[in-house]
């Protein structure tokens, strides 16, 4: 079978790319539904891009490679294509955009739009070996159990990265990039929870509260959650992508740093209280009860001595903190690291020293920030591949 272009992936990048390379265009994913974690993704209302996208919420070696695609096919062109199809959205928090209804509505839109360009489907469908041949590419493929060789002009590598293995995450992209004597970054997960051994946070378990989760890299201003295992909630997630391991992160619960004032004048007014109801004012009970026991500080608030109130300042403002590790692929929202950029024309995507082979999307090393700048990473980098392929082939 000979086709134009060939597109490994059928998730956000693979037929966002397939809409605009338009053309006899061949999609193939070994999963059986297409686009599936943006099916699950924002709650099953899909987060699917953020008002405030800018080069710098993107971590990558290079931090300027994004920069084009981002520019050229910004939010306002994916909500543009949103609002055209009748999606309806809103704006949850920090410039997140979310659909009102499922996010049905935007892999039906994908697959539609992939169609009307003229490109086909194929789910169930394995892949074998890549060959280079003279024009092109020759791919093994295998369709439902099935073998067929496609040979194409073109070929996309959109097939994501290693988050969430159980949801058909595999690291074929890495491995064509190798093949092809293309460079890896190291990947590790990003946007996970942080886990501690011990289970000190398993009694707190579900607690949630603003703070600012922060190392010496970066800081968050935004929910923490504790869970059986450790940490989580966004700030956590955020801050997990610029942690790496034995390395402390700092909690401040009280970012405004009024409660231990606040706590010190009430001391002399309404002081037969416990301490752990006094702080319950300022920070969720169980966590002010957890608070006041791993301080030993017992009694009311009366009964605590300067020295007491500074050692509560210090935990309310600075908690550091340890972790062990991360969630790991398993719940990783996202793939930190990829193929390296200096392979890579930020222009089209395609790889430099193999004409006609492209990376787009989270197989890439570009990670974006928690609250749908990931997907607009899959949406810009597919655009710029799916234009570049469609302006080759008239030019052809
Ligand atoms: P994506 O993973 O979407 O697609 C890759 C496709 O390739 C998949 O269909 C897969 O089956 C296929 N594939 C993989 N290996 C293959 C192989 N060997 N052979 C054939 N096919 C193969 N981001 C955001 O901006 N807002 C959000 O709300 C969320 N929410 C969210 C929730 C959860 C639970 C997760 C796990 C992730 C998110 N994300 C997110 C991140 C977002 O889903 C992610 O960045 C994009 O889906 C990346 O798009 P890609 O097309 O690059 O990969």
């Amino acid at each position: 079978m000979q086709i134009d272009t060939l597109i490994l992936g059928a998730g956000a990048a693979g037929l966002y790319c397939a809409a605009y390379a338009g053309g006899p265009t061949l999609v193939i994913d070994h999963a059986k539904r297409p686009a599936e974690k943006v099916r699950i993704s924002g709650g099953g209302r899909c987060n699917f891009t953020n008002l405030e996208i800018a080069p710098e919420r993107f971590l990558s070696a290079n931090p300027h490679f994004h920069r084009s695609a981002l520019a050229r096919h910004d939010q306002w062109a994916f909500i543009d294509r949103v609002s055209r199809a009748g999606i309806g959205w809103h704006e949850k928090t920090l410039g997140q955009l979310f659909c009102n209804g499922k996010s049905t509505a935007v892999v039906d839109l994908l697959v539609s739009d992939a169609g009307a360009a003229g490109a086909d489907i194929w789910l169930d469908t394995h892949t074998g070996s890549i060959e280079q041949v003279d024009g092109g590419f020759r791919v093994a493929l295998s369709r439902a159990g099935h073998p067929i060789t496609v040979s194409a002009r073109r070929l996309v590598v959109a097939t994501g990265g290693k988050s969430i293995p159980k949801m058909g995450a595999t690291g074929l992209a890495y491995d064509i990039a190798r093949q092809f004597g293309l460079t890896v970054t190291e990947t590790r997960p990003a946007l996970v929870p942080l886990t501690f051994t011990d289970g000190r946070f398993a009694p707190l378990s579900g607690t949630a509260c603003p703070a600012r989760a922060a190392n010496v890299r970066m800081s968050f201003d935004e929910a923490i959650l504790f869970t059986h295992r450790g940490l989580s909630g966004p700030a956590i997630l955020q801050l997990s992508s610029y942690w790496r391991e034995g390395e402390a992160i700092s909690l401040t619960l009280d970012p405004a740093g009024g409660a231990v004032p606040a706590l010190r004048a009430d001391r002399a007014r309404h002081g037969r209280v416990k301490i752990a109801n006094a702080l319950s004012r300022h920070v969720p009970a169980r966590l002010a009860e957890h608070i006041a026991s791993d301080l030993g500080l017992s009694g009311n608030l009366a009964d605590q001595p300067d020295a007491a109130l500074a050692r509560l300042s210090d935990r309310l403002t600075d908690w550091r903190l340890v972790p062990q590790g991360s969630e790991g692929w398993r719940t990783a929202e996202v793939t930190l690291g990829g193929i390296d950029t200096v392979h890579l024309d930020g222009r089209t995507m395609e790889t430099k020293a193999v004409p006609g082979l492209y990376f787009i999307g989270e197989c890439v090393d570009v990670t974006g920030w928690l609250g749908g700048y990931n997907f607009q990473w899959a949406w810009s980098s597919a655009w710029a591949a799916g234009t570049a392929i469609a302006a080759a082939r008239t030019r052809a």
